[in-house]
C-alpha cells in the first residue's frame, strides 16, 4: 500500500472506529478496502490465492516496529531470560567474567555465545523436563577478549573456539515459566575442539585424511553451528555453515583449486584468524582440514558420553539446517539449504526406514541414502506471486552426468564437493537458502531466502523463485510435494510472502508481496519455526538501520503467520544490533523458546541485564502468556 492508500486507511480506521492493529488484521479489512478500489483490494487481498477473512490461528495484536534495547512483545505476553552466553552449565563452575578475562577452560564449560538454532527434547513421560540442545554459532570478540580485537595467542583462538559448537542444558517447568537446571547430569559443550567421528561415504577419503588423523575419520570438532535439525529418533543436528571463514594462511601467495574457491578458501581469514595461531586452520599447512568441517553432525543429546558423528551423506555445503520428514514408505528426508549467494536447496533421502519402535536402531540411517538437489522451473512470473514445478535431480556419481570427465571419482568426492556435483546437473541457483521448515499440517515445506545482492549478476539469472534483481529484501518460498510424498521427485512452488517496504515503494517489485504492510513489513526473513497448530513463525537477520529501503522496520524481530490466510503479525522485536534466530516450543505449547543473538554487535546494547557499561549477551529467551495460554492463540 502506498503512502496515500495508507492515508485513506487511517482516514477509514477513524471513520469506522476501529484502532489500526485490529484493523490491519481483521476481517473488515477486506470489506472496508472495497470502498478504496482496485489497489488496496489487491493488497488486502493477501497473498496464497485464498480466504481474505481474518485469521482464526492467529489471536495477538500485531506491535510496532521500535529501535530501542528491549524486547517488544504483544500485551498480555512476557519474557524472562533462560541462559546467557558465558552462564555456568554446572554448579560450582566458573562464573562469567563480563570483563572478558575468562579462560578458555572457562568458556569449555561454559555456555556458549552466540546462540542459534535449538531442538527441545522432551524427557519420556514427563512432559515438564526436557532437554534443550542449542547452537553457539559464532562469536563477537568485542565482548570475547578484554582487549577486544582480533586473537593475540593461541589462548585467544582456544577461548573462542570454546565458545562455538552446542550446548545441550536441562530445562525443567517451575510454575508457569522454564527454568536452566545447573546441576543436571545431561548439561554439556560440545565446542570446537571436541572429538567428533566422521562416517558415511566419505569417511576415510584421501581428502579427509591429516597429519593427526591418517584414517580421516576422527575430527576435532565443529563450529560455525547455524541452524538445526531434529530427527523423529530423538537426536539432534547441528548444521556447519560458514566454516570456511575460520581458515587461512601463512602463505600469502598460497593459490587454491576451484574446488577450494567454490567453498570460499582465501589465505586471508575473514577477521576471524585461527590460523595465525593454530596451525590446524592453516591452509598452507593443513588444507584437508577444510574438507573436515561443512557437514550436518548428529548429537544424542540423552547420552552426555555420546561422540558426534559428522554424517557425510548430506553432503558438504555451508549448511544452514536440516528439516526432518518422512517419506511415504517411512523413509526419512533432510531438506537442507546452503546459504550463499547463488548456492542450492537439497533433499537427502535415506536408504532405509525409520524403525519408530526401536530408536536405537536408526543410529546409522543418515550413513546410507540419497541425495538431490532442487531445479524450480519458472511456470507463472506473476509478480506478486510466481509460482511453477520443480524437480529433484539426483547427485550421486555415475548418475546425470557426474563422473570422472567433471572430476568426480567416487561418491565420496561427490558428497565433499556438493556444490560442484550440483552445478554439473544445472541445480538452480537460490538467494540464499536459509531455515527449511515442514508444515505440520499439510506437509508443505517453506524455505526463507533471505537477500542476495547479487541477483542478476554473476551468471544468476532473475526470475522464478529468484524474482528481483539486487535482493535487498528476501522471500519465502514454499513448495508441495507431488502426490504428498516427500519421496516425490517433483512438486510445485509459489512464493508465500516477497518481504518489501511498501511505504517507501509503492509497488511491486520492492513493495513487496499483497500480505506485507506499513504495520507488518520486515525484511531478511531467516529463522523459521512450525508451532503444533500450524502457526508459521518467522525470524529476521535483516538490516536494522531504519533508514532507506529499511525505513519504519526497526531492530530485527519475529513475526508469526497464517499459511493458510497469508496473514501476518508482527510478534516481537529484539534488542538493538540483534538478529533473532533460534526457536522451539515446550511440550504444551505454553512457552516458546527464541533466540537474541548478537545484541549490540556493533555497540549501543547492554542487554537483557541492563547494568551500567554492563555488556550485552546472547540468550535464550522463554515467551509465555500472563494467562497461561498457548502462544500465538
Ligand atoms: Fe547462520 Fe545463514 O545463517
Ligand atoms: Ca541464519
Ligand atoms: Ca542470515
Amino acid at each position: 500500500m502506498n503512502l496515500l492508500e495508507e492515508q485513506q486507511l487511517t482516514d477509514l480506521e477513524q471513520m469506522i472506529g476501529l484502532s489500526r492493529r485490529r484493523f490491519i488484521g481483521a476481517g473488515a479489512l477486506c470489506g472496508a478496502a472495497m470502498f478504496l478500489g482496485g489497489n488496496l483490494l489487491s493488497r488486502s487481498a493477501l497473498a496464497a490465492g485464498v480466504s481474505t477473512a481474518s485469521s482464526t490461528l492467529l489471536g495477538f495484536e500485531s506491535i510496532n516496529a521500535a529501535t530501542s534495547d528491549t524486547l517488544s512483545l504483544p500485551p498480555g505476553y512476557r519474557a524472562s531470560v533462560l541462559i546467557s552466553w558465558g552462564q555456568p552449565l554446572h554448579v560450582n563452575g566458573p562464573a562469567f567474567d563480563p570483563s572478558g578475562n575468562g579462560s578458555a577452560e572457562a568458556q569449555e564449560v561454559q555456555f556458549g555465545d552466540n546462540n542459534d538454532g535449538m531442538s527441545l527434547f522432551a524427557f519420556p513421560g514427563d512432559p515438564n523436563r526436557a532437554l534443550l540442545a542449542i547452537n553457539n554459532e559464532y562469536t563477537n570478540y568485542r565482548y570475547l577478549f578484554p582487549h577486544g580485537g582480533q586473537p593475540t595467542s593461541a589462548e585467544d583462538v582456544r577461548k573462542a573456539q570454546a565458545s562455538e559448537g552446542v550446548s545441550v542444558i536441562e530445562v525443567q517447568r517451575k510454575g508457569n515459566g522454564w527454568q536452566f537446571v545447573q546441576d543436571s547430569p545431561f548439561n554439556r559443550r560440545i565446542h570446537g575442539n571436541t572429538p567428533i567421528r566422521l562416517s558415511g561415504p566419505a569417511e576415510g577419503h584421501a581428502l579427509l585424511r591429516t597429519q593427526a588423523d591418517i584414517n580421516g575419520n576422527r575430527v576435532l570438532g565443529t563450529f560455525q553451528n547455524c541452524a538445526n535439525g531434529k530427527t523423529p529418533w530423538g537426536t539432534y543436528l547441528t548444521c556447519e555453515e560458514n566454516f570456511t571463514d575460520c581458515f587461512g594462511s601463512s602463505d600469502p601467495k598460497q593459490t587454491f583449486d576451484p574446488a577450494q574457491k567454490r567453498y570460499g578458501a582465501v589465505a586471508t581469514s575473514k577477521d576471524i584468524n585461527w590460523h595465525l595461531h593454530d596451525p590446524r586452520f592453516d591452509l598452507a599447512l593443513n588444507p584437508n582440514e577444510l574438507n573436515r568441517h561443512g557437514w550436518v553432525v548428529e548429537i544424542d543429546p540423552f547420552d552426555p558420553q555420546s561422540v558426534p558423528v559428522k554424517r557425510t551423506a548430506l553432503g558438504r555445503f555451508k549448511h544452514e539446517n536440516a528439516a526432518l520428514a518422512q517419506t511415504r514408505d517411512g523413509r526419512a528426508v533432510v531438506y537442507m539449504g546452503d546459504d550463499e549467494r547463488g548456492e542450492f536447496i537439497y533433499k537427502f533421502i535415506s536408504r532405509d526406514t525409520i524403525d519408530h519402535q526401536n530408536t536405537k536402531a536408526n543410529r546409522d540411517l543418515l550413513d546410507h541414502g540419497t541425495l538431490y538437489v532442487a531445479r524450480f522451473d519458472a511456470g507463472d512470473n506473476h509478480p506478486d506471486r510466481p509460482k511453477g514445478q520443480g524437480q529433484w535431480i539426483e547427485l550421486s556419481h555415475g548418475q546425470n552426468g557426474i563422473d570422472a570427465s567433471k572430476g568426480f571419482a567416487s561418491q565420496a568426492d561427490v558428497l565433499i564437493h556438493a556444490r560442484l556435483a550440483a552445478s554439473v546437473v544445472n541445480a538452480t541457483r537460490m538467494d540464499r537458502p536459509e531455515w527449511i521448515v515442514v508444515s505440520p499440517k499439510d506437509g508443505q515445506v517453506y524455505c526463507t531466502l533471505t537477500n542476495n545482492a547479487k541477483r542478476g549478476e554473476d551468471g544468476q539469472p532473475v526470475g522464478g523463485p529468484n524474482p528481483r534483481e539486487k535482493n535487498v529484501y528476501g522471500q519465502i518460498l514454499r513448495w508441495k510435494t507431488h502426490n504428498d510424498d516427500h519421496g516425490a521427485n517433483s512438486f510445485d512452488w509459489d512464493l508465500f510472502v516477497v518481504a518489501g517496504n511498501p511505504v517507501v515503494h509503492a509497488k511491486q517489485p520492492k513493495g513487496g508481496s499483497a500480505n506485507i504492510t506499513p504495520q507488518n513489513m520486515f525484511n531478511s526473513p531467516d529463522g523459521l519455526g512450525f508451532d503444533d497448530a500450524g502457526r508459521l513463525w518467522i525470524l529476521t537477520d535483516g538490516d536494522y538501520s531504519n533508514s532507506g529501503d529499511f525505513a519504519g522496520m526497526g531492530n530485527n524481530q519475529m513475526l508469526c503467520a497464517d499459511p493458510d490466510s497469508g496473514e501476518i503479525r508482527r510478534f516481537m522485536v529484539g534488542p538493538i544490533g540483534c538478529e533473532v534466530t533460534g526457536i522451539s516450543f515446550s511440550p504444551d505449547q505454553k512457552t516458546l523458546f527464541v533466540g537474541i543473538q548478537h545484541p549490540g554487535e556493533n555497540g549501543g546494547s547492554t542487554f537483557p541485564e541492563h547494568t551500567p557499561n554492563g555488556k550485552p549477551r546472547s540468550s535464550v529467551m522463554a515467551i509465555s502468556r500472563d494467562d497461561g495460554g498457548i502462544v500465538g492463540a
